[in-house]
């Protein structure tokens, strides 16, 4: 059993033109120890996907259809608010898209980390390292002497020093990486990381990854990476999930993905990347866009986008294929024959 599973998870989300279908059958499972890239143009659900696993969709306007969210064997779909709350932070650590949103500005940075740390030790002594009897003060010391150090593991120079800031006295990329130390510092199991790296400069950016990349090595963390950043991919991620509107089209270990791009969508998005040999003028966009979700295409959603589309892949859900072990693919025709 993987430590996630996602299984055929469809989510829908109502809006004033009707009901659109924003996941359309979402299937990744991500074990101890593995780094999933997932990748995908904007709106393709990626921050859906994270955001369901962290049930953190407001329902309604959305609505869970069809499909289980399973940490551990337990889904999380099914699993109470309390039980939920309990999970988040601890078990399952989550840093969002956007940074400004999710540092509460009148609390001192140190306060809000240090509630995080004890928190997460309620719920399992080991975070702080002391046995389950310490007093509050113990325990309080402990988890600010883990905040200092973990701030200092994602780079804040003298963190020490500037625990007792407010977030506005931190940069962009300061706060960016306050986040990751939240989200990290109750040694969750599960990392669900949305644009982690985005508003960074490189520099710091491969600093954070190599720290995730770290703690997978060492704690065994698995991470879900949702990144615009194919390179960031390459770079770190041990598997890739390529999202087209609402459903994965091409997954699996990232080498035999990268190698070997074999989903329409995947080769485009990968033509996309400019290099230093690519010419000026000859950015390679993709034609067309993303289907209406409300009134969405029967059959495979890139099927209006696709040259090399068969009648088939208008009518039902695409087959799979597996050209590797554990790549597949969701398409009726991977080796490009003539329609
Ligand atoms: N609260 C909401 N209400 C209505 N529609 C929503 C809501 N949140 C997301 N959507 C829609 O669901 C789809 C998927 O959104 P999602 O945020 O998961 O995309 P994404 O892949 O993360 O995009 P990006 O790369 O821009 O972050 C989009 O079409 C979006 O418009
Ligand atoms: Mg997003």
């Amino acid at each position: 059993m993987a430590l996630l599973e996602i299984d055929d998870l469809h989510l829908f989300m109502r809006s004033f033109e009707g009901e659109a279908h924003v996941l359309n059958g979402v299937d990744l499972a991500i074990d101890r120890g593995e780094i999933w890239g997932v990748v995908g143009e904007t709106g393709c659900g990626k921050s859906l996907t994270g955001l369901s696993v962290s049930r953190l969709v407001a329902t309604p306007p959305a609505r869970y259809a069809r499909g289980a969210v399973r940490f551990d064997g337990t889904d999380l779909l099914r699993l109470d608010e309390a039980a939920m709350r309990r999970l988040r932070g601890r078990r399952i650590g989550m840093i969002f898209q956007d940074p400004t949103t999710n540092l509460n500005p009148v609390f001192r940075i140190g306060e809000q980390m240090v509630d995080v740390a004890l928190h997460a030790d309620g719920a399992d002594a080991s975070v702080l390292g002391l046995p389950s009897g310490a007093s509050r003060r113990a325990r309080k010391a402990a988890a600010r002497d883990l905040a200092i150090r973990m701030l200092d593991r994602v780079g804040i120079p003298d963190a020490a020093g500037r625990i007792d800031d407010y977030p506005h006295q931190f940069s962009g990329g300061m706060r960016q990486r306050v986040l990751i130390a939240m989200a990290l510092i109750g040694r969750p199991d599960l990392l669900v990381a949305d644009e982690p790296t985005t508003a960074l400069d490189v520099s710091v950016q491969a600093q954070i990854l190599r720290l995730i990349h770290d703690l997978v090595r060492q704690d065994g963390l698995g991470v879900m990476l949702i990144t615009h950043n194919l390179g960031v991919v390459a770079q770190i991620c041990s598997h890739v999930a390529v999202m087209y509107a609402g459903s994965i089209v091409e997954r699996g270990p990232v080498r035999a993905v990268l190698k070997n791009p074999t989903h329409p969508y995947t080769r485009a998005l990968i033509a996309a990347i400019p290099s230093a040999a690519t010419a000026r003028g000859t950015l390679k966009g993709l034609a067309g866009s993303v289907p209406n979700l409300i009134h969405a295409p029967q059959g495979c959603r890139f099927a209006n986008r696709c040259d090399r589309a068969l009648p088939a892949c208008r009518e039902g859900r695409p087959a799979t294929v597996e050209p590797s072990p554990g790549h597949r693919v969701a398409c009726n025709n991977p080796a490009g024959e003539a329609a």
